[in-house]
């Protein structure tokens, strides 16, 4: 599928998307959510040899969030119109996080608002030294609300109260220490720290993989501890009967590699 505001490129079993808006540091406009969400909702289910997702952004930041120009369009809408758009925004984050493989994103330069969010929704972040963030909504008199429920699952409620209602920017440094990233180097190595985390993920099993990233996300929702039994057994059953499951073991006993890293 071609698309305007996008680059994807598959190189080997790694899937790279570019956000690809640079003159407008990739704010999202319509077209871009519309083309980011039919990506999510049509990426794979079932292997085609993609392992790993990279998401990043052209040029000199990652995502500046929501395009201005078009938040100005939307704004002369009524609230039903602009409750039908942000539930499509929602839909979009919600496909990219339920992604069935890990994706990681590579973020230099900014990363504000619905870009912070987009941030949110990787399992592995690698950000540049020099990048910044910012859930900086409440500036422009609006609200971080469609990516709340995937940045509160990353930060936690205190540091998403101090940072929702100042609105404040804050560095890699500070989003590192709340885990919004993973990994903060210089943006010279911000493609080899990626092709290292690449490399683990080849090693692992890509269905326990997909598995363990479903696994994270119903425990976290998980109403009660009976729940939370009944779905971390059912899903160890599962794994440990499967053939995937099997060849790890054996290849650990026969001290060989597994057939999934040929
Ligand atoms: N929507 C529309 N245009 C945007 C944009 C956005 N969210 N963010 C940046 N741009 C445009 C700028 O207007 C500018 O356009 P121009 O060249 O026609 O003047 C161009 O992108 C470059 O922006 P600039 O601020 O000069 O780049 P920078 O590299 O110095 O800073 C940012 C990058 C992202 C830190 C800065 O542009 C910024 O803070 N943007 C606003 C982010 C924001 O408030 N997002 C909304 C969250 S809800």
């Amino acid at each position: 599928m071609r698309y305007q505001f996008l680059v994807v490129t598959r190189d080997g079993p790694v899937e790279r998307v570019t956000l690809n808006r640079p003159d407008v540091r990739n704010a999202f406009n319509a077209e871009m959510l519309a083309e980011l969400t039919s990506w999510a909702e049509n990426f794979p289910r079932t292997s085609d040899g993609v392992r790993a997702v990279v998401i990043g952004g052209a040029g000199k930041a990652f995502c500046a969030g929501a395009d201005a120009s078009w938040l100005k369009k939307v704004a002369q809408n009524s609230e039903a119109d602009n409750f039908t758009d942000a539930t499509a925004t929602s839909r979009m984050f919600r496909a990219l996080d339920e992604l069935p493989v890990p994706v990681i994103g590579r973020v230099q330069g900014a990363a504000i608002g619905g870009g912070a969010g987009l941030v949110a929704v990787c399992d592995i972040v690698v950000a540049s030294e020099d990048a910044v963030f910012g859930f900086t909504e409440v500036k422009l008199g609006i609200i971080p609300a469609v990516i709340s429920p995937f940045v509160i699952a990353k930060i936690g409620v205190s540091a998403a109260r101090e940072l929702f209602l100042t609105g404040a920017r804050f560095p890699a440094a500070r989003a590192y220490k709340m885990d919004l990233v993973h990994a903060v180097v210089p943006d010279a190595e911000l493609d080899e720290t990626i092709d290292r985390y690449v490399a683990e993920i080849l090693a692992g099993g890509p269905q326990a993989i997909a598995a363990a990233k479903t696994l994270v996300r119903e425990i976290a929702a998980a109403k009660d501890a009976a729940e939370a039994t009944r779905l971390t057994a059912t899903a160890l059953a599962k794994r440990r009967a499967s053939e995937e499951g099997q060849e790890g073991l054996r290849a650990f006993l026969e001290k060989r590699k597994p057939g999934w890293t040929k």
